[in-house]
């Protein structure tokens, strides 16, 4: 629950600050553009156009009666110089021309007339438009009649109506703007220059509770001590503290996962942090987060990974996989002796240049082969910027650019995405993944090949956008033609030349894993966010059992 809270706290805060924003941005605008821009009367003068005839002009009543029924008013006025009846009638407001009786007529010419006599600004007509249905320049007028644009510095355009012979309104470049600003300012989109409509109450609400829920969250942090200077540490603080190495990808907001620890004799109670981060079986063994408990004397926690080093790694190979993809191979200068097991990463530690002065980075990227080999071997995505505005990965851009002979330290190893030795030969190993999960998938995956006991060929399911994607292709195809893996890449793009299979991965996973008997099925995922969202979701749907089931997802 508090996780919900917390969650859509964040969200919701996202969301009215960047509404504050607007406000402050609209609200400078009205400032520096004025009432006038508002408007659109920049070049507006008043017209005399529709004159009110002081002589009388012959009615003729039986023929306006027949034609309009309860007729409540009649006044005659000239229109640019045309005698015109204006009828209100039970049915509304008709225009009629007073020197024939037939129906008010305006004609180009006129909308032209009309216009600049409207006009007081330095231009000439541009360009006349018919409009059947009013513009949406204008709000509430969506009858027939004339756009009348003007050449002049703030690109006026005056409407005529064509029922009456109006002048509508002026509208011109400072008022569009103007008219963004306010629907920005008062959240109305409409263009009805209402400040009391369900957005607005909607926004209203939604500050209400951004109000309540942090000060939920407020009350539940003082009641925790957090706010407490002379508060216990948390284990993850603690050994921090102690320079132990201990992974963490959320700074101990209990959102990454990655700073198990394990806890001798009793365990204190998980936190909800714990159960949605941690699988039973690892609640049962002890295991809880590192960042949600604080120190005490009642009980003690050990790191999961008591092996770990810091080992200086040099650069001898760095070799462009696919357009984001390098693979990147080190040797260990100062361990010889060193040993991990497939699916666990390594925290570099990435310098970085800051305002003040070089800070270290933690970054993590699994092994991407089977222990065994003298060289540590990595797969990292470059992470390019999505715009100017942003800075690309720092740990990815910093890496990929290493050149062949430099030095980089690096922890580990660390995490506990491990092949689930407990029923050894008894289950058929899935593996689903895409983009940069093919590292720790590629090392599991070598490292079940190297069993004995496996019975049926391993399944492999990688999901990438376009061939140029797929990494290691022709390994995992020699791999198939062995009888030892099915490899099914899949593409998420179209692409007319591609004649494998297409698609999410996790569907086309899905269709396979429909036809198993899931029990004895165990499955590896690791991907993106969203890939790994969907898969996991997928699993659940079909009924494969959580235990049965493992994942990375890069501590996001
Ligand atoms: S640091 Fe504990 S879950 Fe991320």
């Amino acid at each position: 629950m508090m996780r919900f809270l917390q969650w859509l706290h964040r969200w919701t805060s996202l969301i009215i600050i960047i509404q504050v924003l607007l406000w402050i941005i609209s609200g400078f605008y009205f400032s520096i553009a004025g009432h006038h821009a508002m408007s659109g009367h920049h070049y507006y003068k008043m017209t005399h156009n529709h004159t009110p005839m002081q002589s009388s002009q012959a009615l003729d009543w039986p023929q306006l009666s027949n034609q309009f029924a309860g007729i409540r008013d009649v006044q005659l006025r000239t229109v640019a110089g045309t005698p015109q009846y204006v009828v209100e009638h039970a049915k509304g407001v008709s225009y009629l021309d007073a020197s024939t009786g037939k129906p008010w007529s305006t004609t180009e010419m006129m909308a032209a007339n009309l216009a600049l006599a409207s006009y007081s600004g330095p231009g000439d007509i541009a360009e006349i438009t018919w409009l059947t249905a009013g513009s949406n320049e204008v709000n509430g007028w969506l009858k027939p009649g004339y756009r009348v644009d003007i050449r002049d510095d703030l690109n006026t355009r005056i409407y005529i109506d064509a029922a009456s012979g109006a002048v509508v309104e002026h509208r011109n470049t400072p008022w569009l703007w103007a008219d963004w600003a306010f629907k920005l300012h008062f959240m109305d989109y409409s263009g009805e220059r209402n400040f009391n409509h369900l957005l607005i109450v909607s926004a209203g609400v939604l500050t209400l509770w951004f109000t309540l829920s942090g000060l939920i969250l407020l009350g539940r942090n003082v009641v925790r001590g957090d706010m407490n200077p002379r508060r216990k540490q948390t284990y993850l603080e603690f050994f921090q503290a102690q320079q132990k190495p201990i992974a963490s990808a959320c700074g101990g907001g209990g959102t990454c996962g990655l700073c198990k620890v394990r806890f001798k004799g009793t365990a204190p109670s998980a936190t909800e942090s714990d159960r949605v981060m941690l699988s039973e079986s690892e609640l049962r063994e002890g295991l809880r987060l590192s960042c949600q408990h604080r120190v005490c004397k009642d009980n003690n926690a050990d790191l999961l990974q008591t092996d770990t080093r810091t080992l200086t790694l040099k650069l001898v190979h760095n070799r462009v996989l696919t357009p984001s993809i390098h693979e990147l191979t080190f040797l260990p200068k100062n361990a010889s002796t060193f040993s991990y097991q497939a699916g666990q990463f390594m925290q570099f530690l990435i310098p970085c240049e800051a305002s003040r002065g070089t800070v270290i980075l933690h970054r993590n990227y699994s092994f991407a082969t089977a222990p065994g080999q003298p060289e540590l071997t990595f797969t990292v995505r470059k992470m390019p910027a999505p715009d100017t505005s942003c800075q690309p990965g720092v740990g990815s851009t910093y890496l990929c650019g290493m050149q062949v002979g430099e030095t980089i330290n690096a922890v580990g190893p660390m995490g506990d995405f491990l092949l689930n030795t407990a029923a050894r030969g008894e289950r058929q190993q899935v593996f689903i993944g895409g983009g940069a999960g093919i590292a720790p998938l590629r090392a599991l995956i070598q490292e079940a090949l190297e069993e004995a006991e496996i019975q049926a060929p391993i399944q492999f399911f990688y999901g990438a956008r376009n061939q140029s994607e797929l990494c290691y292709v022709d390994e995992f195809m020699a791999l198939q033609e062995q009888q030892r893996l099915q490899y099914h890449p899949v593409i998420s793009e179209h692409d007319a030349t591609w004649r494998g299979l297409s698609g999410y991965v996790h569907d086309i996973a899905k269709t396979w894993l429909q036809t198993q008997d899931t029990q004895y099925l165990d499955v590896y995922v690791c991907g993106p966010p969203a890939m790994l969202a969907a898969t996991r979701a997928m699993l659940d749907e079909i009924g494969v059992p959580p235990e049965q089931v493992r994942y990375d997802d890069f501590g996001i």
